[in-house]
């Protein structure tokens, strides 16, 4: 059957140019991962951002495209980081557009102590001719999450009695999660992010019987676990950064999972400066993992800097370097994991500063 995507006289690359430039953000996660993994343990998150943001703009500047970013690491923390507004990519003309959500280290905390649980994570959507933007920014430091994969999304288009949103009581959310898979409340696993303002959320799970997993950091690979099989984890609930879950709605997209978000102002303050935007008009809204990513066209990598429920961190065994990552487009819900051996007497890293090749 032919597909509806088909178009006659365009290649498949024309059609959907994420599908070639795929490989060169995965390129620019390992880099980063393999520039922050330097960093792990050493009390110094600063320099392991730094590090992995140079290593993703350097890779970047060498591949044709025209990349707005659209969700960057730096709102969230005054960290270096990549911003809101920056230009990733060689921007030559006729290159494709591209929105980009990018978070060149999620997990800094984690990086700094050495602890397990963190990423070099970014999103890319297409932005097709006409259109203005592939990607929506959430204004707030902070938006409520809830992430779930795809056998819980598929009952709940079955059975609307298995529907739940952010406003249903945790107990029922997990009775129907648990019909859903087929199990019983003890045996749903949930990660949430360990914080006193999940103080209530907690104590509810544990009151309704949930398998709780608390995690220090790192809420990416948390609420995309859910929509990948062999994580062993069913659900991600709580609070966190509002950048996080663009980019978690990336991944899920492409697994068929699903993720709703509502923002969060954290303060008076905060509250009364999104009420002076447009986005005042939203704040009650519940947006779903296609509200966020708009484009059918868009791609999730990530690679593991430390190992993680999603990927296995850094290995370096002689002079070779292992990195672990996943790819995924939501046009194909191809989902490749793909596992590189670099060589240290050969590889280089371009970084942005000095725009020069630099061994790693
Ligand atoms: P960074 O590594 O980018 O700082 O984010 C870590 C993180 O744990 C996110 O995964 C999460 O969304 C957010 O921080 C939670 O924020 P906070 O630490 O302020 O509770």
């Amino acid at each position: 059957m032919p597909s509806p995507h088909s178009e006659p006289y365009l290649s498949a690359n024309e059609r959907h140019p994420e599908r070639s430039l795929q490989f060169d953000f995965v390129r620019a996660t390992e880099n980063a991962a393999l520039s922050a993994v330097d960093w792990l343990g050493r009390g110094d998150k600063e320099s392991a951002d730094a590090a992995a943001s140079d290593a993703i703009r350097g890779t970047l500047e060498q591949v044709d495209f025209c990349g707005d970013v659209v969700i960057g690491e730096g709102i969230k923390d005054n960290a270096p980081g990549i911003f809101l507004g920056e230009k990733l990519g060689s921007w030559k003309f006729p290159s494709p557009r591209f929105n980009i959500a990018v978070d060149p280290i999620d997990g800094t905390t984690n990086i700094s102590k050495g602890l397990p649980n963190s990423i070099s994570v970014m999103a890319a959507a297409h932005v097709p001719h006409g259109a203005q933007a592939a990607m929506l920014n959430i204004p707030t430091f902070y938006s409520e999450k809830l992430a779930y994969g795809p056998t819980v999304v598929a009952a709940m288009k079955r059975d609307p009695a298995l529907r739940f949103t952010l406003d249903t009581p945790v107990e029922q959310i997990l009775e129907r999660v648990a019909t859903a898979l087929g199990k019983n409340v003890r045996q749903v696993y949930v990660v949430v992010l360990d914080r006193p303002r999940h103080a209530k959320l907690i104590a509810d799970l544990r009151a309704a019987g949930a398998a709780l997993r608390l995690i220090s950091d790192g809420d990416v690979t948390a609420a995309v676990s859910p929509s990948l099989h062999d994580t062993g984890i069913d659900l991600y609930l709580g609070t966190g950064g509002s950048p996080e879950g663009v980019l978690t709605a990336a991944g899920v997209l492409a697994l068929g999972g699903d993720q709703q978000l509502r923002m969060w102002p954290r303060d008076a303050a905060e509250l009364a400066e999104i009420k002076a935007t447009p986005a005042a008009a939203e704040l009650g809204r519940i947006y779903y993992a296609k509200d966020l990513i708009t484009s059918p066209s868009a791609i999730f990598c990530a690679t593991g800097i430390s190992d993680s429920a999603l990927l296995p961190g850094v290995k370096l065994i002689g002079r070779k370097v292992i990195t672990h990552s996943i790819l995924m487009r939501s046009q194909s819900r191809t989902v490749r994991y793909i596992k590189t051996v670099h060589d240290l007497d050969f590889k280089t890293i371009r970084r942005s500063p000095d725009r020069k090749d630099h061994y790693v």
